[in-house]
């Protein structure tokens, strides 16, 4: 098989994994990862294949898919590659990457694998949390998850374990400071560090705006 096939094979793969997954996750995450994850790579001299299957193949390994179970999505990942006869290199490079990008895994482990590759897709997953898109996927988790979006009596809290961060039950507002207005600083690439910066301002303007609206200000 080519590599176009192949990609087109994963594509077709990932679609059909990411059947039903709420719409923070859903099939057109994976897709807007894996354009700005080819974008931040060719400027970083990433290799795109892996850089492209790793961004299709991101987060089938999300344990929320599975029962909590983190190995299951790695694993099928790897059955699915090996049935193309995908060299052995790239096939551990991308399981590699899948069962360690995550938000939590990072916060769990800290830096286990590291690769370009890896760091590419992950600035583009965390891209993918700031700027307006963000902010569209953060309300709705929040009304996914039925919070309130604001209660300014309850104020964000900072330096969450990885328990508090997976149970947490505040307004949806609050976690702009527990989370996304963080990842700018976490960025990996200079290429991704650009693009945060400027998606990062404009979440700033919109708390602003929040604000002054909250309090009849504007
Ligand atoms: P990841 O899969 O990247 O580790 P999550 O599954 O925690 O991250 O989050 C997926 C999306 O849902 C992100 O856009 C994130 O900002 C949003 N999200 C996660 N937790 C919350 C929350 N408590 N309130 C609002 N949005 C959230
Ligand atoms: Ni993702």
């Amino acid at each position: 098989m080519t590599k176009e096939e192949i990609l087109q094979a994963t594509e077709s793969f990932v679609k059909d994994e990411l059947t039903g997954a709420e719409s923070g996750h859903d099939w057109w995450h994976t897709n807007r990862v894996r354009k700005l994850a080819l974008t931040i790579g060719a400027q970083e001299g990433a290799n795109l294949f892996v850089v492209e299957l790793g961004a299709l193949l991101h987060d089938i390994a999300d344990s929320k898919f599975h029962d909590g179970d983190e190995t299951k999505g790695p694993a099928r990942a790897k059955i699915f590659l090996q049935s193309f006869r995908v060299d052995n290199q790239t096939t551990d490079h991308v399981i590699n990457i899948i069962e360690n990008i995550s938000f939590r895994k990072s916060l769990e482990d800290g830096p286990g694998f590291k690769s370009l590759e890896l760091d590419v897709i992950q600035d583009a997953d965390r891209l993918d949390a700031i700027g307006a898109i963000g902010i569209a996927r953060a309300f709705n988790y929040g009304g996914f998850k039925n919070r309130i979006f604001y209660d300014p009596d309850i104020p964000p809290a900072t330096d969450l374990t990885v328990e508090e961060y997976k149970n947490s039950n505040s307004p949806t507002i609050n976690h702009f400071y527990e989370k996304l207005l963080l990842l700018k600083d976490k960025m990996n690439t200079a290429a991704g560090r650009k693009m945060a910066k400027q998606r990062h301002e404009f979440m700033e303007t919109f708390l602003e705006q929040f604000n002054k609206e909250w309090n009849g200000e504007a």
